[in-house]
This record gives structure tokens, C-alpha cells and sequence, in this order.
């Protein structure tokens, strides 16, 4: 395997909520390409961890560094900037809009003129780069269609469509597969990360599900009472004592 610097350095990451310490000693390395999982209960610290990341939640201390360049102090849209972009929990589209409506907004955002580049909606090159996304996130047949006539998993495909359109290097997904159904989900995730791979998008994703971290990430981080008790191959992870009593065992 060929080593090279990491493309995210995490260092001894604090959060703390009053009494609550929601992410303690954190030290991750990640490189480019990697497919990372990030498991664990309700309450465990994951989307704190995504937070942080992504300048939506400042660390109590630590260092975040991206490409060498420092994240802690930037705000969303300076990180988004730099190259790094994600989902949320609970997805934000627009529910009355439709697909291309969606993704012809997040396109003017990701260009960062604000409301002038509203009237460039229509702009050949926006409508050029709008078509390849939704070929890409395979929502062809969906483009005309409002989102609140989706299935979730479409719903979620357009939300991380949206996502991309900045071009990021490193994306964060915070439970893509949550609400997709049993039949949808594979499907979902192979178009995702395969769109993903093409552009060589390193990835960090929340997951409670066991059988999507089995088939497509490549490393696992298991987190516990915000600590990270372990950063393994999803193999090693999934048969790890610590992992099945803290993770594993706490599903409902
Ligand atoms: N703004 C906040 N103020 C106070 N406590 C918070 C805040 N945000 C998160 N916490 C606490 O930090 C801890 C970690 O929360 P976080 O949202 O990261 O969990 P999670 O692993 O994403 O859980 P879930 O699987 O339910 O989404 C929890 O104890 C939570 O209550
Ligand atoms: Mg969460």
C-alpha cells in the first residue's frame, strides 16, 4: 500500500456541553479515497464529530487540519469552500420544489453569489452541470417531479446530489440510509458510492446499519460516550467485543 499524507488530521479533539463531554481524544487520520463508517448508539457522539468537521460546532480544543490547513475557527461555508461538504440528519430540501429546482439552487449556492446568482439559474453552464448530476445520482426520471411525491430513498439520493455540486474533496453523510426502506437501500448506496468513487471523493459516514457498513466502507470508527473505542476494517469491527457490547448491543 502506498502511504501518503493524510488528507484529514483530527488531534485530540474536546466538546464538551457543560457536564456532557460529547467528544473526547479524538484522533483520526483519514486518506484520500477512503470510505470511512462511523458508528454507534444514540447519544454517542457522532454528529458532533460531523459537526466539528464540517464548522458547524467549534471543539472546546483540538486541531482539525484539511490539506495541512487548519478548520478550527472557520465557519460552514469557509469549510464548504475549502472542499468539504455534507448531509444532514434530517434532509434539506426543498419539498415543494422538484428535483432540478433543487439542484439548480444548490448550484447557484455552491457558486457562492447569493442572490445574483439566482438569475443565472438558466445559464447554459449551470444547466450543463445540473444534467450531468442528476445522470450521475441517476434522477433522470425524477427531474420534473416534486420532492414531496419521492420515495425517501430518492429524496436522499437528491439530498446528496446537493451536496456535491460544490465539488467537494472530503464528504460528510450523516445517516444517509435512515428512512430508506429494505428494498431501496443497496440500491441507493451503490449508485451513491459509486458516483462517489468516479470522482474520487474521500468519505466519512454516520451509520447505524450494520449491513451497509459490512459491504461499502473500508474502515470503521466505532464511538462510545463521545471516545472513539475503535478504528478498524469493518471485519475486525463487526466481531470486536467492545464494538458488539457498546454499539452492536444497543440497538433497538
Ligand atoms: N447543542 C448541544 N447542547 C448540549 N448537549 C448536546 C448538544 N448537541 C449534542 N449534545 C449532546 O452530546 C452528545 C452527543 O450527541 P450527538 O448528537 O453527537 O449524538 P449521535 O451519536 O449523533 O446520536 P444519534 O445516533 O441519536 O444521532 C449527546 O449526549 C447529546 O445530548
Ligand atoms: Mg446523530
Amino acid at each position: 500500500m502506498t502511504e501518503s499524507k493524510p488528507i484529514l488530521e483530527v488531534r485530540d479533539l474536546l466538546k464538551t456541553f457543560g457536564a456532557v463531554v460529547a467528544a473526547k481524544d479524538i484522533n483520526v487520520d483519514v486518506r484520500k479515497g477512503e470510505i470511512v463508517g462511523i458508528i454507534g448508539a444514540n447519544g454517542a457522539g457522532k454528529t458532533c464529530f460531523v459537526n466539528m468537521v464540517t464548522g458547524y460546532l467549534k471543539p472546546t480544543s483540538g486541531s482539525i487540519a484539511f490539506d495541512g490547513v487548519q478548520l478550527v475557527g472557520k465557519g460552514p461555508r469557509e469549510v464548504t469552500h475549502a472542499g468539504i461538504s455534507r448531509s444532514f440528519q434530517v434532509s434539506q430540501v426543498f419539498h415543494t420544489m422538484t428535483v432540478a429546482e433543487n439542484l439548480m439552487i444548490a448550484l447557484a449556492i455552491a457558486k457562492n453569489r447569493g442572490f445574483a446568482a439566482l438569475r443565472e439559474m438558466d445559464s447554459p453552464d449551470l444547466l450543463t452541470r445540473r444534467d450531468d448530476v442528476l445522470t450521475r445520482y441517476h434522477l433522470d426520471s425524477y427531474k420534473d417531479m416534486t420532492v414531496n411525491v419521492l420515495s425517501q430513498g430518492v429524496r436522499k439520493l437528491l439530498d446528496i446530489a446537493m451536496a456535491v455540486v460544490s465539488e467537494p474533496r472530503i464528504l460528510l453523510l450523516d445517516e444517509p440510509t435512515s428512512g430508506i426502506s429494505v428494498e431501496e437501500k443497496f440500491g441507493f448506496m451503490d449508485v451513491v458510492i459509486e458516483a462517489l468513487r468516479e470522482d474520487e471523493v474521500t468519505v466519512l459516514f454516520v451509520e447505524h446499519d450494520m449491513e451497509i457498513v459490512e459491504r461499502y466502507v473500508s474502515r470503521v470508527l466505532a464511538f462510545y460516550q463521545g471516545e472513539i473505542i475503535a478504528d478498524m476494517s469493518p471485519k475486525k469491527a463487526l466481531a470486536d467485543a467492545k464494538v458488539q457490547e457498546f454499539v452492536i448491543g444497543t440497538r433497538h
